[in-house]
């Protein structure tokens, strides 16, 4: 794991994608008033993030999304990619970050760049993040489900704990510059979730442009676009043959991998972690 990780305050982040450099980059990066930045724990809703808002931005022109790999259409803040692709990004432009909020650079914190935090319940999450990490050649094998489920909850895994995040992204006082947002309330009513995106950008879609951007951003339009289905990466990155990144998209799939014992053992530890906060998590763990 010292071969494929890199510590960086307290975290670890995988060296195919972040260097110390790139890390350093994110710090000094200079963020304008219109940048919009969705901010996610790993497997949260973060290339759904890469789809919407493009779409959103730009009034549903699909030319983005049709002809511009994810990563460089909506690059990763922390990410080796940035500095590669910045002076390509249109206006106004779109990032993502896994960053807890006490990483954000200097100049989040005095612009007005707006930020979407999407959250999704940790169970889906830990889910996800086991199959990925069977299909991705730069993670760590994740053991057993069981052996994952500590990994997880000790935040022995990239970005560190799942609570940690979330206690400082929804403590963080950002007042009118930031959104929350659910997985759950994407995949449950994702037009509905679009017109809440659209009206905190102040875009104004009519709902004609709400319904074809929820057609595209669908599971199965990303699924079925190169762009965004991680198709164009060499196998040995991602295996989708082990695991395709476009897994099962949807809300509950924990049900199918944890057994009694362990759902008390992971509700134990993150509400024991979430004592106290002033923030009340939106699905009952
Ligand atoms: S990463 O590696 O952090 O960038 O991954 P991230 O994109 O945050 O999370 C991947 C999961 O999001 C699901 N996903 C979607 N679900 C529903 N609809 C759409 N359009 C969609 N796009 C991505 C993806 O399938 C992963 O979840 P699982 O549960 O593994 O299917």
């Amino acid at each position: 794991s010292e071969e494929m990780y890199l510590h960086y305050h307290g975290l670890i982040v995988p060296k195919e994608t972040h260097s110390y450099e790139s890390l350093e980059f994110a710090q000094g990066f200079k963020f304008e008033d219109d940048d919009v930045l969705a901010v996610t724990y790993p497997k949260s809703g973060t290339i759904w993030m890469q789809e919407i808002l493009p779409l959103v931005l730009n009034g549903g022109d699909l030319t983005p999304i049709h002809t511009i790999p994810n990563w460089e259409r909506v690059p990763w803040l922390e990410e080796k990619q940035l500095a590669r692709v910045v002076d390509k990004l249109a206006s106004p432009r779109a990032l993502v970050s896994h960053f807890p909020y006490n990483l954000m650079p200097p100049s989040f914190c005095t612009s007005k760049a707006k930020v979407i935090y999407v959250m999704r319940n940790p169970k889906d999450i830990m889910v996800s993040s086991y199959y990925f990490h069977q299909m991705a050649g730069f993670l760590e094998d994740p053991g057993t489900f069981d052996e994952f489920m500590d990994k997880f909850l000790e935040g022995k895994v990239m970005f560190g704990k799942w609570t940690d995040h979330m206690k400082s992204w929804r403590n963080s006082e950002l007042g009118d510059r930031i959104m929350y947002i659910t997985y759950e309330e994407m995949a449950q009513d994702l037009p509905a979730a679009l017109r809440r995106i659209s009206d905190f950008l102040g875009c104004n879609l009519t709902e004609e442009l709400i319904q074809k951007v929820a057609e595209h951003c669908s599971f199965k339009s990303m699924q079925n676009n190169n762009m965004s289905n991680f198709s164009l990466i060499p196998k040995v990155y991602l295996d989708h043959d082990k695991s395709p990144f476009l897994r099962k998209g949807i809300a509950g799939d924990w049900k199918n991998h944890f057994s009694s014992e362990q759902l008390t053992r992971f509700t134990s530890v993150i509400s024991k972690e979430l004592e106290g906060e002033s923030f009340s998590l939106p699905w009952s763990l």
